[in-house]
């Protein structure tokens, strides 16, 4: 049971989901892609977003940093507020998934209550947890946004990844070494997936 403000009713879609997929050609799935920083969540959600958009599915992309630039930009990463964070976002991703969409979420999400907290708004086998995994010493070398080097030098405390903590799952649903794999290998399996399911 989710929380909500007093005195509202939930009204429904004249529209079911199941409609929706139908028109679709495809099932609604959640993928939550969670990792430290630089592991490369993005990198594969978005490639993975291009092959199934070129094949035709309906999709969304939910990325951290762009919520933190606007819907979730009140927040900072004390832990409550990455619990919220990642509350909103679970919501969020929940009414796109009504919508028919195949939704791609990448967030650190760092705490497993908080992503089982997401799991459970979902149906069983539609919600896909995929822990994107390295090196903590290869996303420090990556370093896309040159936020490892704050880190170092005292500029950001708590940075997943440095000296910020994450909680792996025991039960992800995948999991995908970016130390490995190449990003095609990984989408390849990512699109297996989605075709299982969707
Ligand atoms: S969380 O923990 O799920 O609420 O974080 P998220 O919304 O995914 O935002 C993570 C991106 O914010 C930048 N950033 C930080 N990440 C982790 N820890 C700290 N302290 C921090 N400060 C800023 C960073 O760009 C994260 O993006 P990625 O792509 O993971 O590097």
């Amino acid at each position: 049971k989710t929380q909500h403000s007093p005195n509202v009713v939930w009204e429904s879609w004249n529209i079911p989901r199941e409609e929706r997929e139908k028109r679709n050609g495809h099932k609604a799935v959640v993928f939550w892609f969670t990792g430290i920083s630089g592991a490369g969540k993005s990198t594969i959600a978005k490639a993975m977003e291009k092959k199934l958009w070129d094949e035709g599915k309906h999709t969304v992309l939910l990325d951290g940093d762009q919520v933190r630039h606007g819907l979730n930009g009140d927040l900072g990463f004390s832990p409550k507020d990455r619990t919220e964070n990642i509350r909103r976002v679970g919501e969020l991703a929940r009414l796109f998934f009504e919508h028919g969409n195949i939704v791609l979420c990448t967030f650190v999400s760092p705490y497993k209550e908080d992503r089982e907290r997401a799991r459970s708004l979902f149906p069983d086998q539609r919600f896909v947890e995929v822990h994107v995994t390295c090196d903590p010493e290869t996303a420090q070398e990556r370093d896309p946004k040159g936020l490892y080097a704050k880190a170092k030098k005292g500029e950001i405390k708590g940075l997943t990844g440095f000296d910020g903590d994450y909680e792996p799952s025991e039960n992800a649903d995948l999991t995908l070494d970016t130390d490995k794999s190449s990003v095609d290998e990984l989408i390849s399996e990512l699109i297996q997936k989605v075709n299982d399911i969707a």
